[in-house]
């Protein structure tokens, strides 16, 4: 299909989309919103005081949701690309794959955290199983980066694809986790092959 064409379907898309005109009247930047909301109200994941590292936050409607509904939340939001600000959250521009950017959220913290959400996807190349392989990276980067900096009691929330890295991320989760849920939330698109995996409390 040639690219113009896509792009006027998505914004065609867009336009009839429930939650894309829910997140525009309720001041969230992304309908994504509605996907943590949905995995909070199930799985209760955010406190109020809590200490929280948002991976992949751009343009930031997972923050947003933390920073408006709970309160004293120390909050930091990683992101290749540049976000508005969102309250008195710390925000870091980079890769999370480099070390660098992991030693800076070490560092700003200082002590281990409640809850690790990732919904770090690559952007699409309209190959499906090259996109889930690389998404499916990132989340096992994730994983493992919890698996050294959450509390005994902290939680890791990812987004995962249907796909050739499903089966490593949950055997590797089940071996770091001793509850694993997978959960697709509503507001996810049909479509869409994600889904998100919630652990909590580390063995
Ligand atoms: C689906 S969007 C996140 C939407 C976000 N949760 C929100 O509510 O606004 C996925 C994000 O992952 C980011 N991302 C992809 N690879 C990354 C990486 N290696 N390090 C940091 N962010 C990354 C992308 O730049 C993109 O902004």
């Amino acid at each position: 299909m040639k690219k113009n064409k896509k792009s006027k379907e998505w914004i065609n898309k867009q336009r009839r989309d429930i939650y894309v005109r829910k997140s525009k009247q309720e001041g969230y930047r992304s309908r994504a919103v509605y996907k943590l909301q949905e995995i909070n109200n199930k799985y209760k994941i955010v406190k109020n005081g809590s200490l929280i590292v948002d991976l992949g936050a751009a343009p930031g409607s997972w923050s947003q949701f933390v920073i408006e509904n709970f309160k004293n939340c120390k909050l930091l939001s990683i992101d290749l690309k540049k976000m508005e600000p969102i309250g008195n959250s710390y925000q870091i521009i980079g890769d999370f794959n480099e070390e660098n950017s992991k030693e800076q959220i070490i560092n700003y913290f200082k002590e281990k955290v409640d809850l690790v959400m990732s919904d770090m996807a690559v952007n699409t190349t309209g190959n499906k199983n090259l996109d889930s392989v690389v998404t499916g990276e990132l989340s096992l980067e994730a994983l493992r980066f919890s698996k050294d900096q959450l509390k005994p009691n902290g939680i890791f929330v990812s987004k995962i694809f249907m796909g050739s890295t499903f089966n490593e991320i949950v055997g590797e989760a089940k071996l770091t986790f001793k509850e694993i849920n997978i959960f697709k939330p509503p507001s996810s698109r049909k479509e869409s092959k994600e889904s998100f995996i919630i652990c909590k409390k580390l063995r």
